[in-house]
């Protein structure tokens, strides 16, 4: 909850439990799982020809990954399983360490079906990048090479993925909250050049007491601190998504009357920015109203339909099992009303109880996230990971006892790496430090820590 939220009760866990437990006992049977999440196989387990194990540079994932042979023609041949015949994205994890292009013809069962694919330079050998293309396969197994074209051979191949893509590139996906609002924010580029990180969730835009957006509710869109400080992440080579909503504050959904007019309010904010991403953090009465929540989805269906590859983020809070009743609610009627929403997005945290068990407990929300997306949308499982994902609380949330500690990071990394989810990120950057001499819940984290430690950990994920 972002911020100041009053503690949920015990019962809440309990209900929560209650419901995983019953889960388990009725846990769908095998067939209904058998399509798996996207599917990744190891360069240094394929056919190589010209090309050879390594491991002298860092961040492979597997035992290695493969050094073609600079040479044209040199190749890795994957024998991928299609569960069904059709169109399929395929995902290589590369390095390209040199200035050059190292392009590579990508072949299915001895067909080129993509000619020439780049794979662009990735800074140095240590440095991994991604680069999908849609393919159609055949049912069960297919023979997937990548040739390289160029003297220079291809790049060092980590793996292939199957699948679906991530929707967001790994930097949108960790994209952490900051709020300039209050206290005293970090210079986002200080956290992009201590962090590597690119993407920022900025918060919150509210409504100024009409159907008008601004940040806080009160500072202008353009021409004050705000836009300086977007213009300075993006001369760095970063991005934001603007976030609207949060706990506190008056919101836009219940300000604006009509689907139309809330539409008419996040195109301003888009507008001002140029941006490629919105979130809506839905809490409180805004969350509380059906009236408002269709609202808030009509109003995404009219922003999708007038901006081209505009991506939504909707994100609430959530149960240890997934979403309560009314994010239930909420996802059915994104999917009655045929809203492409791009993510769904749980914060996992101020469960009650004292709970320090946050990783674990995180993982089990977002499974139940991950069916209930599944069932409404009729997706596939690797599809629904790749609409999912979460929004912790770095250090001491809102409920007393409650922690979330630098070693739940990494469990939710591990997570998210598995599953290739498409958000993994958290409240807040301005959190990410220890606190002071004094305590503001919202300028630090309460537990002892470096600057960025949280950080760092998602910042490690590549989608
Ligand atoms: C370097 C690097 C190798 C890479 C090679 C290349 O030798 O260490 O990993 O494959 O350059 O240019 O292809
Ligand atoms: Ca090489």
């Amino acid at each position: 909850m972002h911020p100041l939220v009053p503690p949920r009760r015990l019962g809440v866990v309990l209900a929560a439990l209650f419901g995983l437990l019953l889960s388990l006992l009725f846990a769908s049977p095998p067939s209904a799982r058998a399509e798996a999440a996207a599917t990744d196989y190891q360069a240094e387990s394929a056919t190589i020809s010209q090309g050879a194990v390594a491991t002298n540079h860092t961040g492979f994932t597997g035992t290695g990954f493969v050094d073609y042979t600079n040479i044209t023609g040199s190749y890795v041949e994957f024998t991928a399983d299609a569960a069904a015949a059709g169109q399929t994205t395929l995902t290589f994890r590369y390095a390209n360490g040199t200035t050059a292009d190292r392009p590579m013809n990508i072949s299915v069962n001895g067909t080129v079906v993509a000619s020439s694919v780049s794979f662009a330079p990735t800074a140095n050998w240590d440095t991994w990048a991604t680069r999908s293309v849609t393919v159609s396969l055949a049912a069960g197994a297919n023979k997937v090479r990548a040739t390289a074209t160029t003297a220079n051979g291809g790049p060092n191949l980590d793996r292939l993925t199957l699948g679906s893509a991530p929707v967001g590139t790994p930097g949108l996906a960790v994209a952490p909250y900051e709020y300039f609002g209050w206290g005293n924010p970090q210079s986002p580029t200080s956290v992009m050049s201590a962090t590597g990180v690119k993407w920022f969730t900025l918060a919150f835009i509210l409504s100024d007491g009409s159907c008008n957006p601004a940040w806080d509710g009160s500072r202008p869109l353009t021409g004050g601190d705000d836009q300086s400080k977007i213009n300075s992440i993006r001369s760095a080579g970063g991005d934001v998504i603007v976030s609207f909503g949060g706990w506190s504050g008056a919101k836009l959904g219940e300000k604006c009357s009509s689907a139309s007019s809330l539409a008419g309010a996040y195109q301003k904010v888009i507008n001002a920015y140029g941006l490629k991403v919105i979130d809506i953090d839905i809490e409180n009465t805004e969350w509380g109203n059906a009236t408002v929540r269709q609202r808030v989805i009509d109003a995404l269906k009219i922003v999708k339909a007038n901006n081209s590859g505009l991506k939504t983020v909707i994100t609430f809070g959530t149960t240890t099992s997934g979403p309560d009743s009314t994010g239930v609610d909420m996802i059915n009627r994104g999917a009655n009303s045929g809203l492409a929403n791009d993510i769904w997005c749980i914060m996992p945290f101020d469960f009650g109880g004292g709970t320090t068990n946050m990783g674990t407990l995180t993982t089990q929300a977002m499974e139940g996230l991950k069916g209930r997306v599944k069932s409404a949308y009729g997706y596939s499982d690797t599809t629904a990971y790749a609409h999912i994902g979460l929004s912790s609380m770095n250090g001491k949330t809102d409920d007393s006892g409650e922690l979330v500690r630098i070693s739940d990071f990494q469990t939710m990394l591990v997570y998210a790496q598995q599953h290739h989810i498409a958000r993994l990120t958290y409240w807040a950057v301005n959190r990410d430090r220890a606190c002071g001499s004094g305590s503001d819940g919202d300028a630090c984290s309460g537990v002892s820590q470096q600057p960025y430690d949280y950080l760092k950990v998602f910042a490690q994920y590549t989608g």
